[in-house]
């Protein structure tokens, strides 16, 4: 099947240029075909925007064992309306993916349920070193310093050593301190209000893991990436290693602070917790900076009702992945940054930093993971229309501007205009680790 997609803004890796695009199978065959190029489909793309496919580095969607929640098609089918072509999903599940056989069989469910592309972590315990080493078919190794959702958390500074030490894969770290988190809750005691989750989460639990790990990324030269960044004395600390370490940033770190916890309530519990506004001017500046290196979801689904139990029964996380794209597309427009920032944050940065192979630009022979936006569409987000299992939004009732209209999985069309084609999966991703991740020339 050959498609050609005609007179997009096509977002090209030096810039946007009015021009077409041609698929072919899987791939992206030619750019700037001129005329007579023979097709099987022609989509006419006047006045939209063809961007790369999304690489989301952080969703969890549940599967095995919270499928109550989420499940990969519904967290796909999320994608694929969002813009999303690829995901990488963290192993906190029941049971957690902390061995190559459990790794292996969620990449199994994803062959037969993704629509979209997909990969996973698998995840660090105090004692699971050996299967830390010889994990294969992975972005890298997962570990939360603090606790969160599931039983994941190492505990043990020898383990956490261990772990920089001995294994040569990508680390990536959820970065609270566990101590710290205990010491605040201890100090603040029992408490039904929300707000004082933001206390004992605070900005010293955030810096503090952080600045450990970084010490041991540095002492152990490993390839280290900071998870969902929230404060703005983490993105001073990290302009300092910009060269030697990456992270990211989440829209509800860049988009929603602490006054919000009025409004939302228990919707705006999340790990790490919601910071300051001076926190988000912070991070919007390490963004643009180039200090942090990239946006995503950390899409993470629990029940309606799950969520209005009272704090703290009630879970942290929200779901994101369905307005990830329209929510920075609506910054666009608002000027807070360029589509060309976008893209380099959500579908180049993510690739680079975790060595996958032929995906996060449009170039010829890259997979043909596309995105066709329309940065005029106004919509409102609505909770009764997400995708994701869960049907709520932190950002129900407000109108974006900029949204995807069509998305291509390499090559095939998956969502257009609000209908899907479920009759396609996504593929694995594969991750070539011998490149050497975001610095890397090409
Ligand atoms: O708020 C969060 N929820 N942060 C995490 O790190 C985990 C996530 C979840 O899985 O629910």
């Amino acid at each position: 099947m050959k498609t050609l997609i005609v007179n997009a803004t096509v977002m090209l890796p030096d810039g946007p240029s009015e021009t077409s695009v041609v698929i072919d199978g899987s791939q992206i065959a030619d750019i700037d075909p001129g005329k007579n190029v023979k097709v099987d489909e022609t989509v006419y793309a006047t006045g939209l925007h063809l961007i790369p496919g999304v690489i989301d580095d952080q969703v969890h969607f549940r599967e095995p064992g919270m499928t109550h929640k989420e499940d990969l098609v519904t967290g796909s089918r999320a994608c694929a309306k969002g813009g999303v072509t690829t995901f990488l999903d963290m192993p906190n599940n029941d049971p957690s993916t902390t061995t190559q056989k459990l790794l292996e069989e969620k990449l199994t469910l994803a062959a037969e349920k993704s629509f979209v592309n997909y990969g996973f972590y698998i995840g660090a315990t105090d004692d699971n070193i050996q299967d830390l080493k010889k994990a294969k078919r992975t972005p890298g190794i997962k570990i939360f310093m603090g606790s969160s959702t599931g039983d994941l958390l190492v505990e043990k500074a020898e383990s956490l050593e261990r772990i920089f030490a001995e294994t040569t894969l990508p680390i990536t770290a959820h970065c609270e301190d566990e101590e710290t988190i205990r010491a605040n809750a201890l100090r603040i005691g029992r408490t039904s209000n929300v707000c004082k989750h933001s206390l004992i989460r605070d900005d010293e639990a955030a810096i503090t893991a952080t600045r450990r790990a970084i010490k041991l990324a540095l002492q152990y030269e490993h390839r280290f990436h900071v998870l969902h960044v929230t404060t703005e004395a983490e993105a001073t600390l990290l302009a300092d290693y910009r060269h030697v370490l990456t992270s990211e940033v989440c829209p509800q770190h860049l988009l929603l602070n602490t006054e919000d916890y009025m409004r939302l309530g228990t919707l705006g519990q999340v790990n790490p917790s919601l910071k300051s506004a001076k926190d988000n001017e912070g991070l919007w500046n390490a963004l643009l900076e180039g200090n942090i290196q990239i946006i995503a979801s950390d899409h993470a689904p629990h029940t309606w009702s799950d969520k209005c139990k009272r704090y703290p029964e009630s879970p942290s996380g929200m779901p994101v992945v369905d307005n990830l794209l329209p929510l920075m597309l609506n910054e666009v427009n608002n000027g807070r940054c360029s589509l060309q920032q976008v893209v380099q944050w959500m579908c180049e940065g993510p690739a680079r930093v975790w060595d996958i192979v032929d995906k996060g630009k449009i170039e010829v022979g890259y997979d043909a993971d596309l995105v066709l936006v329309d940065m005029n569409k106004k919509q409102l987000v609505e909770s009764a229309n997400q995708e994701t299992k869960c049907k709520w939004s932190a950002w129900h009732g407000t109108e974006l501007t900029g949204w995807p209209v069509r998305t291509w999985v390499v090559g095939h069309e998956v969502y257009r205009h609000g209908e899907f084609d479920e009759s396609h999966r996504g593929v694995e991703v594969i991750f070539d680790h011998d490149r050497g991740g975001f610095w890397a020339e090409d």
